[in-house]
């Protein structure tokens, strides 16, 4: 190859523009280009609406035209807020869960190809694409965001659909028990005060976040104990944790708050269910031939399993539920392990997207404007005639 060519090569690398990679979760953002090792940025999914002058979450929708308006406006954002491109002729992944509802996918893509006139959108499943991160075939993939946490194992690169588990135990959940906690175990002039004027639901997150911890199993049982039974003592609680408010204002966390805040993952829901039962629930599910495979590859994404001790605390919980009469004649596994995703957990689904958007499987795999021209349709990954191995778009 001489110098010339090589110039001209290299001329064109640059002027191809970079693929824009998009997750727009319930609570969180995740935006770039692929072939990054992380997104632009991580804001969250909401915008000031005109109308009100509010701040409106993008899910925030009661109809369709709502929500298209709602894309559009948080488009925007994102492309000339943060990413600072013109959408216009440029591809782009978009990194969606497999049980997002049809209305959303279809109406963003009407968004992305009518509105913002793209070349092509490519849709990819996130549980799949974040083992692309980790380049393994098999793996039981549970995303615990903000809403829900969603299982799907993933076999020889094949979402195993019927086996998923979903169930709203997640980010949300666990504010929400914060809340109730804060409200019943403060100082009492405190709690008087935060009845009166409830925290803001940001600040409700960050004491989540910076303040809260997932306890040990052995600990957790010795609590649920004393309350069942006064005359067992309840082992120390944590320190208390001062928190300001902003101007004079500042509340005391109790200890036990920031210890108990995270439970409502781990106890037993009225169907017997906790992210625990759902992980050994999807095992029982899959062929038998896969099952020890999957539970020595769990991938733990979404914001929530970045909370101090999840991931110990979960080990605990299946290797305590394999003993009990519910799964002990079933399952017959020694050990769970657990991935170590090269990125923090929150965007490692971004990052199977921005790996994939940099490969050539998105030009086998796209909808490009001209298809969504004749047909405006998304098809489903699972779609056979679009998705097929060797990535010839059929029918
Ligand atoms: N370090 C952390 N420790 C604990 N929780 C965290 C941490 N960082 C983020 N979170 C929580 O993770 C949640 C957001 O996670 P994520 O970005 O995966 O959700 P999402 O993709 O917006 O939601 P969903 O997947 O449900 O649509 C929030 O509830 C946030 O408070
Ligand atoms: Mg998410």
């Amino acid at each position: 190859m001489n110098s010339l060519t090589m110039l001209y090569e290299g001329r064109n690398l640059i002027s191809e523009k970079p693929v824009v990679v998009i997750d727009i979760g319930r609570a969180y953002t995740k935006c770039g280009f692929a072939g990054e090792s992380a997104p632009r940025c991580i804001i969250p999914s909401e915008f000031l609406c005109k109308s009100t002058g509010a701040s409106k979450k993008v899910f925030d929708y009661e109809t369709r035209d709502q929500l298209y308006q709602n894309f559009v406006e948080f488009g925007h954002i994102l492309f000339f807020k943060y990413l600072l491109v013109t959408p216009k002729d440029r591809k782009v992944v978009i990194v969606e869960s497999l049980l997002n509802p049809s209305l959303e996918r279809d109406t963003l893509a009407q968004v992305l190809f009518s509105y913002y006139e793209l070349s092509s959108v490519c849709m990819v499943p996130s549980h799949m694409v974040s083992l692309y991160t980790l380049a393994v075939p098999t793996a039981l993939v549970l995303d615990i965001g903000y809403k829900e946490a969603v299982l799907i194992p993933v076999v020889e690169n094949t979402p195993v659909l019927h086996a998923y588990q979903a169930l709203a135990l997640a980010g949300e959940a666990v504010e929400l028990n914060l809340r109730k906690l804060l409200e019943s175990q403060c100082k009492e002039e405190e709690q008087f005060y935060l009845k009166a004027k409830p925290l803001p639901n940001s600040t409700v997150e960050d004491i989540k976040v910076r303040g809260c911890f997932v306890t040990k199993l052995d600990r957790a049982q010795m609590i649920q104990a004393s309350v069942k039974e006064p005359s067992v003592s309840a082992p120390t609680p944590p320190p208390d944790l001062p928190y300001p408010l902003g101007g004079d204002r500042s509340i005391t966390i109790p200890g036990t708050s920031r210890e108990l805040a995270y439970e409502v993952l781990f106890e037993l829901d009225n169907d017997l269910m906790s992210i625990a039962t759902m992980i050994l629930d999807a095992i029982l599910k899959c062929p038998l031939d896969t099952r020890v495979s999957l539970a020595e590859n769990i991938l733990l994404i979404g914001g929530t399993s970045m909370a101090l001790g999840l991931k110990s605390r979960l080990q605990q919980e299946l290797l305590d539920l394999l003993v009990t009469p519910q799964y002990i004649k079933k399952l017959a596994l020694k050990k769970f392990c657990f991935h170590n995703p090269p990125a923090k957990e929150n965007y490692v689904a971004w990052l199977g997207g921005a790996i994939m958007g940099a490969t050539n499987s998105i030009v086998k795999r796209s909808v490009t404007r001209e298809d969504y021209s004749k047909v405006p349709k998304i098809p489903d990954w699972a779609d056979l005639s679009f998705n097929c191995n060797d990535g010839v778009k059929r029918g």
